[in-house]
Parts: C-alpha cells; structure tokens; sequence
C-alpha cells in the first residue's frame, strides 16, 4: 500500500481504496502531502504535481475532514493558503487576508454554485443575478498598496495572512504604474491581481538562460515567480512580467457598487485589466462562457488555467461573506486536466541547426484536449533515463496551452516484458559523426545536450541552418519555409544559403524545372522567385542573425551591427581577432562592445576561422547585398568616440547615461583600452578608474560628462 502513496506524488491521483487504511491514517497523510507541494510550489517554484492532481488531493482531504470533523487537525492544510513567506525579504500582513477560491470542475458544480448564492440571498426565480466570468491567470497573486495614487508597497499572497515585501521588484514592472490617476481614486486601496509571464517572453528568457548557463524555468510561472522573487531588482527589471489587477483588499473608498465598475475604474486609474471580462446572467451563460474561453486558450500568449465567477453587486458579495479560505461569492471553474495514455512506440533523435540532438517520441495518436497528439518531447537523455522512459512503454501525455506535448510518466504495470532501457546514441543518427556532451574545463558533464560534431558534413545541421536562414527574423522569404526547403534540399535543388539566390537561372537551365514539378505551378514558382528577389537585400543585422553562428541571436546580431556598421568592417575584426587570438587587442576590441562576452567572440572566431564558412559567406554576398545598420545621423562631441561609465552616477541612473551617450553617437563599452576616448567616472569608481588613468584616458566627473554634451 505504501506504494500506491508514492506514486500519488509522482503524479497520478487515483482514488484511494477505502478500508486500506485508517481515516486518519489518509489524513495524516494527504495533510503532509500537501504541505510537501505547497513548499515545492510557493516556495521552490518547482512543483512535481499538476495543479489537477493537486485539487485532488485537497478534495480527497476536505472530503475527509467533512465526513469525519473530529478527526480533522489542528491546522490542517485544508484552512491554509500558499505557504509561509521566506525569510530574506520583510514581511507584509495584508490587513484583508489574500484568500484563496472554491473550484467547479464540472458544470453541476456551476450550477450547484449559482443555486447556492441565489439561496443565500433568497431571490425569487424572477430577480436577477449578474455574474461576471473572467479568465483565471496562471501567474503569482501579488497586493499592491496605492496611497494618494501613490504606489507605496507590494507584498505576495505568503501564507494568505502575511506575505513578502517584493515593493522593489514590483516597481520595476513596466505594466504596474507608480501613480494611480483619474476621477475617484482612493486614498488607501490594495489592488490585487495577478503578475505573469507571457508565452513568447517565457520561450525567450529560457532560451537566453539556457544559452546562459542559468535556471530553465518549468513553465511562465514558475519563471514569474522566479523572477519577482529575486532579491536583486535590477534582475526582475530584465524580465518582462506583466500585470492584470482583478481584485481589492482594504479601500478607503471603491469607486462603484459592481465588481465590473471597479475593475473599469481600475482600467481608467492607467492599471491593466484583462480584456475578456464579461457580465452572464444564468448558469448557460456561464458554461458558454467558459466553452468560449476554452476554445480561445492556446491562442492567448498567457496561461489560465480555468476562468473564475463572481457575483457582481458588491452588496450581494458582502452579504455572502466567506467560508473558510473563500468567499462564496466567488468561484473558479478549473479546466480539465489535459492529459491522456498512449503507447510510445518509438523514441527519434532530431538534429538541430547547432547539432543538439533532441529525443521524440513518437506516439501512438492520441487526442489530449481536443487536439491530436503523436509526437512529444523528451528534453534530453537525461530526462529519459529519470524517468526510465523505454520503447514500447504505455506513457501519460500532458499538453498544457499550446506548449509542445511532455511526457510525464511511465504506467509501469503496462510495460511490454522486453522492453529494454533507452541507449541514446553516442553518434549522429544523420551524419553518423560523434556526438558529445560538452563539458567544462575541469571536465564535468556541463550539458546536457549532446551534439553532433559532423558540422557542415551533417546533413540534418544543414538543412537546419536554412530553415533558419529563411525564417521569419532572418531572411523572411515569403513562400520558402521548412517543407519547401526539405524539399529542395532533399531534391538537391539547394545545398547552402547562396543556392536560394542562384535557384532560378539553375531553374531556368534545368532538364526538370519546377513548373514540371508535382505540386509546383507556374504561378506559384514565379512568385517564390519573385519572393527570393525581394530579399536581395537585406540589413546587416538581419543577415548577422541569419547566418546562424552560435550564440548569435537577434539582439546580439543588433548589438554586432551597431557596433561595426557594414559586414566588412565586422569581418575583418574578426580576422584580426584570429589573427591575434585570445587575450590580443583585437579580441578585447570586440569584447568591449556592450552587450557582447567571450562566449560570442569565441562563437564569431569558431564561424570565421572555418575556411567553408569563409567560401560560403563570399558565394552568398555575390548574391545578396547587405545594408549598412542605420543609424541615425547625429554630429555631437562624442559622435564616433569610445565611453565608459564607471562607478555610481547621481543624475542619471547608468543605463539612461548610456542610451543617452549612443543616441549622440558614441560607443559606450565596459572597459577601458587604449581605445577608449572618455570614462565618466561617478562615485566609488574602482579599477576602471585607476586603468583610464594609467592609459591616459580623459577622465570625466559627471558634471563634466553633462557639460561636455551640452546637458549640463
Ligand atoms: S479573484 C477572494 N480573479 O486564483 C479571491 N483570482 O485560486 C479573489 N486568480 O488567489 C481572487 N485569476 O491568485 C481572482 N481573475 C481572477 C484570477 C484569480 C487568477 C488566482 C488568484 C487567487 C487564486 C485562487
């Protein structure tokens, strides 16, 4: 028995056997579970369980404390919420306690619920009750105090009663405003909503941590949670939470009798509120509701993870008060759990653009939340070989929004005899070339990826580097995405980048042209030329970017172009760099550039010193011509100078010093060479001060700086 307990944390909730153990046995033992996931989950911000499984387990344990009262405990989890807050940031206690809501899982638990207020009030059939339907955001809950519209603190949810002071990471959320403005605000009012992390932000942060070497975060909220719990806000400030505010805690004064009117007033003070609010009148109006958001939920860039009821006349909410840790004016309709079991019937290596081999599963198909799934991805080996993933292996599917499929555990009993442990290859299914894990310099397993090292003799890596080439942010062909490229590559048709711009005279030439081609009309091949053409010309941080070297995204592409301007001036420092090596002049050159580390230099000599890559650039810009980055014509002082800013600066904070000095021209770098014209050094400045003077540099107080580019 003690079995079937263990697996519960791993995952799937079954029912619990009745008679295997005592009562109290269970609670005791739901009670601790519990307590376990609401540590990993506020805590951590690592939960193991979904929150469906979690449910579960609070439902099993209300189910049992109701049915046997005198057997509940004395601080049972079930009257908590959240958990204790950590020690490292002050503590807030919320003067209204942040409290947490009742769920409906299944439509009689909506109508049950709407039965229940209107018996409360006692209204009769004819009276009407207006509920509001809402989005529930998967994010952090977080109490803002305004004080004359002043923003004045932040505190987490905690343990309900009392939570984190995070005043100075929620000021650096660009969405929360520090001055409430507008008709009727209040001297004192706690807004209450939810901080989180959208899609497209999540896949960027973890892409640049994961390139970083840092924390890849499980899912948006774990990484908002991680990033406004940071004791350092210049941190949370890089990430771009963003804010809906739904509710309220203490007021001095509310600005209407609805919910509906405060949230519009909330909106009208300049804080965000969720577009997708709307008012129902019945229990059918609520259950369309919640369909129609259902089926908007992977298009919306945040997870919900169900939508939430209120009743809207804030008298009526009064009246009905609370129960225990919810009010009953409220309730959260939670979506189903989107998970299925399928057979795996076969684990696929892909090989990407840098090499990384990524294991598939192929599955048996399977519907999961109304969409069909038969692949899923297994992350890495590692991730295999936890959880003891093998071919033929009867697995649970999970799809959460539109994130690509997981698997989240094996169904043990169902595993075929045979069924051997999962050996991930240790050569490149393609290219047949090895493939490492990256270590570090002492040696360890740093990585978890392993890769190819074929390089440019790896087919699939090729391939890869194209579709990256044509994409969206790169060269943007219109009408040339990765099946068509598949093909030509495939067919032969197109090998390297400059074979996309030599396609149609070879076309022309060709025994087989593409019109003759299945599939490919004359319209259609004139307007992929025509689309090609376009492209000819192209900026340079764009081409940068396109050129896929490692470690060179669309930011470090931008960085890269407006430090050298034209792509000859960006090579031939490279080549110097390669020339003198690591530690010369030319390699600190461009490693001074701000935003750009070694990682990038050695990622940009890699590319370079590669003699194909040099024959390939130079066939490609016979076809292509690359624009110089545009930057706007500004003539100051410091155009065309190299500046420093070192130490703390009192009128301008360093990154307004620094956007400032490149909007009049100048290169702002982070260290001080023969090169550097100025460092403007404020208080406390150390050795970049103490090297300027060595080096002769002119150094600059802050006033000089100001004065020097006519701001003073
Ligand atoms: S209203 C008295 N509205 O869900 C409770 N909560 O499970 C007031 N949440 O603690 C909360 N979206 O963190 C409300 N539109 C929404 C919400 C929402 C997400 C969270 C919130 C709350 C938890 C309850």
């Amino acid at each position: 028995m003690a079995k079937k307990t263990q697996k519960r944390s791993s995952g799937s909730v079954r029912p619990a056997s009745p008679g295997a153990t005592s009562v109290e046995d269970e609670i005791a033992r739901l009670s601790a579970e519990i307590e376990r996931h609401d540590e990993l989950y506020y805590r951590n911000d690592a939960p193991e369980i979904s929150d469906a499984d979690y449910d579960a387990l609070r439902r099993r344990l209300t189910q049992l404390e109701d049915a046997h009262p005198e057997l509940k405990r004395a601080g049972s989890p079930s009257e908590k919420v959240g958990s204790a807050p950590v020690a490292a940031f002050g503590k807030i206690a919320h003067d209204v306690p942040m409290l947490s809501l009742g769920n409906a899982f299944d439509d009689q638990d909506v109508v049950d619920f709407v039965q229940r207020v209107r018996r409360f009030l006692n209204l009769g059939e004819s009276d009407e009750l207006e509920i509001t339907a809402e989005p529930k955001i998967d994010g952090l809950s977080i109490s803002i105090r305004y004080e004359g519209g002043r923003l004045v603190q932040a505190a987490t949810r905690g343990d309900g009663a009392e939570g984190e002071n995070v005043t100075a990471n929620v000021k650096t959320i660009k969405d929360i405003p520090h001055l409430l403005v507008g008709k009727d605000v209040p001297d004192v009012i706690d807004i209450r909503g939810e901080i989180y992390l959208g899609h497209k932000d999540f896949e960027k942060l973890n892409a640049a941590q994961a390139a970083s070497g840092g924390k890849v975060f499980a899912n948006p909220r774990n990484a908002a949670a991680g990033s406004l719990r940071q004791l350092d806000s210049s941190i949370t400030a890089q990430r771009p939470l963003q804010f809906f505010a739904y509710a309220w805690g203490a007021a001095s004064k509310l600005p209407s009798d609805t919910q509906r009117g405060v949230v519009a007033a909330f909106k009208s003070w300049g804080l965000p509120v969720n577009p997708l609010m709307e008012i129902t009148r019945s229990p059918d109006e609520l259950l369309d509701y919640y369909r129609g958001i259902e089926s908007k939920r992977a298009k919306l860039d945040y997870d919900i993870d169900g939508v939430v009821y209120k009743v809207n006349r804030l008298d009526y909410q009064e009246r009905l008060g609370f129960v225990s840790r919810s009010p009953r004016w409220a309730i959260a309709h939670k979506f189903a759990a989107e998970r299925a079991t399928t057979v795996l019937n076969k684990i696929d290596i892909q090989v990407g653009r840098t090499g990384a081999l990524t294991p598939v599963a192929k599955l048996e198909p399977v519907t999961v939340g109304g969409v069909v799934v038969s692949n899923a991805t297994l992350h890495n080996e590692d991730e295999i070989s936890r959880k003891d993933i093998r071919e033929g292996d009867t697995v649970v599917v999970q799809r959460a929004g539109d994130v690509i499929p997981q698997i989240v555990e094996v169904v043990l009993d169902k595993r075929p005899q045979h069924a051997a442990p999962y050996k991930f290859p240790a050569v490149c299914p393609i290219c047949g070339s090895h493939a490492v894990r990256e270590s570090d310099e002492e040696g360890n397993a740093a990585d978890v990826v392993r890769r190819c090292t074929g390089g440019l003799v790896c087919g699939a890596q090729l391939k890869e580097r194209l579709k990256h080439f044509v994409s969206r942010n790169a060269f943007d062909i219109e009408g040339l995405g990765g099946e068509k490229i598949e093909f030509f590559f495939e067919t032969g048709r197109i090998k390297s980048a400059a074979d996309i711009f030599t396609l149609e005279k070879r076309d022309q030439k060709s025994d087989e042209p593409l019109t003759k081609v299945r599939g490919f009309k004359e319209t259609s091949v004139n307007k992929l030329f025509a689309a090609i053409n376009a492209r000819r010309t192209v900026p340079l941080d764009r081409f940068l970017f396109a050129l896929g070297i490692r470690h060179i995204g669309e930011t470090t592409a931008k960085d890269l172009a407006k430090a050298y301007g034209t792509f000859e001036a960006l090579r031939a420092a490279v080549d110097a760099a390669i020339q003198g090596g690591k530690g010369s002049e030319a390699y600190q050159d461009i490693d001074n550039i701000e935003g750009i580390g070694e990682t990038v230099v050695d990622a940009l000599i890699d590319f370079f010193s590669e003699q194909h890559n040099q024959e390939q650039l130079d066939a490609l810009l016979k076809e292509v011509n690359v624009t110089a980055f545009k930057r706007v014509q500004v003539s100051s002082p410091v155009t065309g100078k190299t500046v420093v800013f070192t130490g703390t600066l009192t009128k301008l904070t360093r990154n307004e010093a620094k956007a400032q000095a490149e909007r009049l021209g100048a290169k702002v770098s982070g260290s001080v060479s023969k090169k550097t014209d100025y460092v403007v050094a404020g208080a406390e400045a150390g050795s970049k001060l103490d090297n300027a003077r060595a080096l002769g540099v002119i150094v600059l107080d802050e006033d000089g700086w100001l004065e020097l580019i006519g701001k003073a």
